[in-house]
C-alpha cells in the first residue's frame, strides 16, 4: 500500500516525470486530492517517492529492452499494487505471473475488483510465501515454463526477506537453463551511511518493524556484486544513489548521498 501510494503521489505531484502509470491512483482507491495532501504533509517521503518511482522505471525500460530481444516471460515477484499487467502495452507479448505472498495477493485481486480493472488473459496469479515455500514449486504449481528465457522483476521485497531467502530465490533464477534477467533493489548496509542518512534511515527502519515488516537484509554493492558472477550471472548493473540521480533527476544530483538504496539489474544470458 505505501509503495502503490508514492507511485500515485508521484503521478500527482510530479506528473509522472519519472515514470508515468495511469492506474495508479485508480488501484489505490484514493482521491487525488487526499493522496497529495498526505505526500505534501511529509516532505521527508519525497526521498523514498522518487525512489520508488526510478526503480519501477528502471525495471520497466529494462523489461522493454529485454521483450525487444525476445523475452516473452516475466515474473513480477513479491508484486503488491504493481499495475504493470494491467497496462503495458507489452503485455500481450508476455506471459506474466505475479508471485505474492497469498493474503497481499488476496487483497490485490479485492482492489482490482473494487477498481473495475481487468484481468488480462496473459497473467496467472501465483501465491507464493518466499520464507516457507520456495520459488520453484509455486511457479510449477502455475505453469511456469523453465525451459524459456524469463525477466524477473523483484522491487522492494529484498530487505524485507532472509539473506537465505534472498540467495535461493536468486540461485533459481541464475539455475533456469536457457537465461534469465533480473532487476531488484536493495540498501547498503545501515553502518555504511553517512549520520544524516542514516538516522532518517533508522526512523524509517523502526516504523516498518512496527508495522510488522522489518527490513532484515541489506548489502554491500561489491560483495553483492561478486557473488552474483559466481552464481553465473554475466551482466551485473548497479545503479547507487549518485547513479540513479544522473539518469532520473539530474539536476539534483548534488544534494543526494553517496550510499542508500540500489537499483540492480542482473542477467544470465
Ligand atoms: C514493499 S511491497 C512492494 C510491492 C511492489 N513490488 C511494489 O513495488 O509496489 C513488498 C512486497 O513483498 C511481498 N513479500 C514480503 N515478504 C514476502 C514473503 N515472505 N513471501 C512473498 N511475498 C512477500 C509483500 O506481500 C509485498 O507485496
Amino acid at each position: 500500500m505505501a509503495a502503490a501510494t508514492h507511485r500515485a503521489a508521484h503521478q500527482i505531484l510530479e506528473q509522472g516525470r519519472i515514470f508515468a502509470d495511469p492506474l495508479a491512483l485508480r488501484i489505490l482507491g484514493e482521491d487525488a486530492e487526499t493522496v497529495a495532501r498526505t505526500a505534501e504533509e511529509r516532505p521527508s517521503s519525497r526521498r523514498m517517492r522518487i525512489f520508488i518511482a526510478a526503480r519501477t522505471r528502471f525495471a520497466e525500460d529494462a523489461l522493454a529492452t529485454a521483450v525487444e530481444k525476445g523475452v516473452r516471460q516475466l515474473v513480477v515477484l513479491g508484486a503488491g499494487l504493481d499495475t504493470y499487467a494491467y497496462r503495458s502495452p507489452l503485455r500481450d507479448r508476455l506471459r506474466i505471473f505475479e508471485v505474492d505472498y497469498p493474503a497481499t495477493q488476496a487483497w490485490k485481486r479485492q482492489r482490482l475488483e473494487a477498481a473495475a480493472i481487468p484481468i488480462p488473459g496473459s497473467l496467472t496469479f501465483t501465491p507464493v510465501d518466499f520464507e516457507h515455500q520456495t520459488l520453484a514449486e509455486g511457479l510449477a504449481v502455475a505453469g511456469f515454463d523453465s525451459a524459456q528465457q524469463t525477466f524477473f522483476t523483484w522491487l522492494g521485497v529484498v530487505p524485507y526477506l532472509t539473506e537465505e531467502a534472498v540467495w535461493s530465490t536468486l540461485s533459481f533464477i541464475a539455475s533456469l537453463p536457457n537465461g534469465a534477467h533480473v532487476v531488484f533493489d536493495y540498501g547498503d548496509p545501515p553502518a555504511s551511511l553517512p549520520e544524516e542518512t542514516r538516522l532518517s534511515h533508522q526512523r524509517r527502519a523502526t516504523h516498518v518493524a512496527e508495522l510488522g515488516e522489518a527490513w532484515l537484509t541489506y548489502f554491500d554493492a561489491d560483495d553483492l556484486r561478486s557473488k552474483l558472477i559466481a552464481l553465473g550471472f554475466s551482466e551485473v548493473e548497479d545503479l547507487g544513489p549518485p547513479q540513479i540521480a544522473a539518469r532520473y533527476f539530474p539536476k539534483r544530483v548534488s544534494s543526494v548521498p553517496d550510499k542508500g538504496g540500489h537499483i540492480l539489474r542482473a542477467a544470465k544470458i
